[in-house]
C-alpha cells in the first residue's frame, strides 16, 4: 500500500533505564517519537509484571507525547478508563481478555480516549471483525506478548495486509499497530504491509543512544510519510 499515510514511532520503554527514565524519555521526543508505548502487564494475562496507574500518571505530566497504554492484563474492562483517567490516550485491550470488547472500546473512547483491540500471533483477524467498527485502531502483535526482545514472527506481515484489506474495503478509519521484534532490519516490511504505528523496545532503548536508534527508524520509513 502506497501513499501519504502518517507513519509513527511508538517507542516501548519497557526496554529503557528505568533508573533514568526521563531522560530516556527526552531522547526519544528528540528523535522524533510520535506516541510513547507503555507495557501494562499483570502475571496473569502475560508472564510478566511490568507497570500501571501510577507510572502513566507521572509520565503524562512529564512527556508531550501521547501515552498508548497497552493492556496485557485480565478483566481489561475493570481498568481501562482508569487509565484514560490518569492520562493515557490511547488504551488498548487484548481480544482474547475480554468478552465484552464493545463495552469496552466504547467505554474508552467516552472516557476520551483512543480505543484500540489488540490480537495475539495466534488469534485470527475474524476476532476482531466486528470490532473494526468500534475501534481506533488494531495492535498486532508480531511476538507473544510479555517480554522484549523477542524475535519477529514473520508470519505477521502476511496478517497486517490481510487486516489493512478489510479495513481498506470497509472504508474505516481505523489505524495499524505493530508491536514485537520491529527493528532497522525489518521496519520497511511492516509498513510495506500497512502499519502505521511502529512500537520498538529494544531495537530503540537497547542502543547506546536512543535518539539516533529512533531516527534511524523514522529514516527507514520516509518514502510513505
Ligand atoms: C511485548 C510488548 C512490547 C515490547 C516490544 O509484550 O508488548 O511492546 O516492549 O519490545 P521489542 O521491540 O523489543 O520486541
Ligand atoms: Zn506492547
Amino acid at each position: 500500500m502506497i501513499g501519504n499515510r502518517n507513519i509513527e514511532i511508538a517507542p516501548s520503554i519497557l526496554s529503557a533505564d528505568f533508573s533514568c527514565l526521563g531522560e530516556q524519555i527526552k531522547a526519544v521526543e528528540r528523535g522524533g517519537a510520535g506516541v510513547l508505548h507503555v507495557d501494562v502487564m499483570d502475571g496473569h494475562f502475560v508472564p510478566n509484571i511490568t507497570v500501571g496507574l501510577p507510572v502513566v500518571k507521572s509520565l503524562s505530566g512529564f512527556t508531550k507525547l501521547p501515552i498508548d497504554a497497552h493492556l496485557m492484563i485480565t478483566e481489561p474492562g475493570r481498568y481501562a478508563t482508569q487509565f484514560v483517567k490518569e492520562g493515557a490516550q490511547m488504551v488498548s485491550v487484548h481480544v482474547e481478555a475480554d468478552p465484552h470488547l464493545h463495552r469496552t472500546l466504547m467505554s474508552i473512547k467516552d472516557a476520551g480516549a483512543q480505543a484500540g483491540v489488540v490480537l495475539n500471533p495466534s488469534t485470527p483477524l475474524g476476532a476482531v471483525e466486528e470490532a473494526l467498527h468500534f475501534a481506533d485502531y488494531v495492535l498486532v502483535m508480531s511476538v507473544n506478548p510479555g517480554f522484549g526482545g523477542q524475535k519477529f514472527i514473520p508470519q505477521s506481515l502476511d496478517k497486517v495486509k490481510r487486516l489493512r484489506q478489510l479495513i481498506d474495503e470497509r472504508q474505516l478509519n481505523v489505524r495499524i499497530e505493530i508491536d514485537g521484534g520491529v527493528d532497522r532490519k525489518n521496519i520497511e516490511s511492516v509498513v510495506a504491509a500497512g502499519a502505521e504505528i511502529i512500537v520498538a523496545g529494544s531495537a530503540i532503548f537497547g542502543t547506546p543512544d536512543a535518539e539516533a536508534a529512533v531516527k534511524e527508524l523514522r529514516n527507514a520509513t520516509v518514502q510513505w510519510v
